[in-house]
C-alpha cells in the first residue's frame, strides 16, 4: 500500500559528452537522493540528443557510459526504473500526438530554441524546434509529479504544464500536473572560464568545465585556473561571481552554507580556497569513479540493466499512451 503512495519523479540527461558539475549538483545527484522517497524514474535521452549532430560511434559509447555513471552514482535499478528513451517507442508516439498540441507560437518562445538555433545555424532542424515536445512527452507519459532538473530546464518544464492543461481541457483528466523541483543553492553551476556563463557541456574550452570523470590532478588544475576577480576575500558580491561559483560547488560537497563557508576562510586567501574545493571535489567524486570503472567494463550487465529498464519503462508508460489514443479518438488493439 505504502508503494502507491510515493509521488512519480520523471528526469533525463542527454547522452553527450560526460557529464559536468553542472549537470551532476543540479540534477543527478538528487536522483541519487530522492529515489528512496518517490518511484523514479530515469532516462538516457538519445533522441534528444540528435538535434544536434552527433557522431554515431560516440554517441553509442556515450550512451553506455552515461547509463553506467547513473548506476555507478548510486542509482539502483532495482529501486527506480533507469532507461534508454530510444528504448521505449511510447516516447516518439505521444510526442507526436501532443506535438498538434503546442503552438508553433509557444515553441518559437523557448530560450534554448533560440540559443541552439543561434549556435548551430547551419542546422536549424524541425526536431531541435519541437524538442520541448517529446520533453513534455517523456514527462506525462509517467504521470510524474516531479522533475528534478537544473533552472535551464524550468521553462520546458513550464510549457509541459500548459499542454497537459490544454489536452486535460479538451478531454477531461488525463495528465498529471508537473512541477520542476530545483535546488537553489546548485540550479545554475557556472563555468570556471568565464562565470557570467552556465557551465555548458558544449563549452569548447576544457578549463571551462569539470566531468565527473576528471581525475585528481585534472580538478585540482581546472580549479587553480578558475577565473575569479583580482580580490582576495572569499566572499559573495558584486563582481566576485567566479568566487561564489566555487563556493556553490563547496558547499554543494561539504553541505555547507556560505556563511560557514566565509568564515571558514576568513583571513585565506583565493589559493587556498581554490585548493580545497579542488580537494573536496576529487574526493567526493572518487568512489563514484571507481564504481564507474567496474560496471563499464561488465557489458553483460550493462545490456541486462537496459534490457530490464526498458521493459518497465513500456509497462509503466502503456496505460497513459492508451488512454490518450482512446481520448483523441484512436483505436486501441
Ligand atoms: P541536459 O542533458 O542538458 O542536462 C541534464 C541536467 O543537468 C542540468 N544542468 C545544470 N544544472 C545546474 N548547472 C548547470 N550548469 C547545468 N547544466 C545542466 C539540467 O538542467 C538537467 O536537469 N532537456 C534536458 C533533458 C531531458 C529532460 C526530460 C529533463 C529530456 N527530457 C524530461 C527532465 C525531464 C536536457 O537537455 O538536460
Amino acid at each position: 500500500m505504502e508503494e502507491n503512495k510515493k509521488k512519480r519523479i520523471f528526469s533525463g540527461i542527454q547522452p553527450t559528452n560526460t557529464p559536468h558539475l553542472g549537470n551532476y549538483f543540479g540534477a543527478l545527484r538528487n536522483w541519487y537522493k530522492l529515489q528512496d522517497d518517490y518511484e523514479c524514474v530515469y532516462s538516457i535521452v538519445d533522441l534528444h540528443s540528435i538535434t544536434v549532430r552527433q557522431d554515431p560511434a560516440k554517441l553509442r559509447r556515450q550512451i553506455s557510459e552515461s547509463y553506467a555513471l547513473l548506476l555507478a552514482m548510486g542509482i539502483d535499478p532495482e529501486k527506480s526504473v533507469v532507461f534508454v528513451q530510444g528504448h521505449n517507442p511510447a516516447h516518439a508516439q505521444l510526442s507526436w500526438i501532443l506535438s498538434c498540441y503546442t503552438q508553433f507560437g509557444e515553441l518559437s518562445r523557448m530560450t534554448q530554441f533560440k540559443d541552439k538555433s543561434q549556435k548551430h545555424a547551419d542546422n536549424i532542424n524541425a526536431g531541435l524546434f519541437t524538442y520541448p515536445v517529446l520533453m513534455a512527452a517523456d514527462i506525462l507519459l509517467y504521470q510524474a509529479e516531479l522533475v528534478p532538473v537544473g533552472i535551464d530546464q524550468k521553462q520546458h518544464v513550464e510549457l509541459t504544464r500548459n499542454i497537459a492543461e490544454r489536452f486535460n481541457n479538451l478531454y477531461g483528466e488525463t495528465f498529471t500536473m508537473p512541477e520542476p523541483y530545483i535546488v537553489k543553492s546548485v540550479q545554475k553551476i557556472m563555468s570556471l572560464a568565464d562565470p557570467n556563463k552556465k557551465m555548458s557541456k558544449s563549452d569548447e574550452n576544457p578549463n571551462a568545465i569539470v566531468t565527473v570523470l576528471d581525475d585528481r590532478d585534472t580538478i585540482m588544475r581546472k580549479f587553480k585556473r578558475a577565473v575569479t576577480d583580482s580580490g582576495c576575500e572569499v566572499k559573495r558580491g558584486e563582481g566576485k561571481e567566479g568566487i561564489e561559483n566555487l563556493m556553490s560547488i563547496y558547499g554543494a560537497v561539504t553541505e555547507k552554507t556560505f556563511d560557514e563557508i566565509e568564515k571558514e576562510f576568513e583571513g585565506k586567501g583565493y589559493g587556498d580556497f581554490k585548493t580545497a574545493v579542488g580537494e573536496a571535489v576529487a574526493d567526493s567524486l572518487l568512489p563514484m569513479q571507481e564504481n564507474f570503472k567496474r560496471i563499464i567494463s561488465d557489458k553483460g550487465y550493462l545490456e541486462k540493466c537496459m534490457k530490464d529498464g526498458a521493459g518497465k519503462a513500456f509497462a509503466a508508460s502503456r496505460k497513459t499512451l492508451q488512454k490518450v489514443n482512446r481520448k483523441v479518438g484512436f483505436i486501441n488493439l
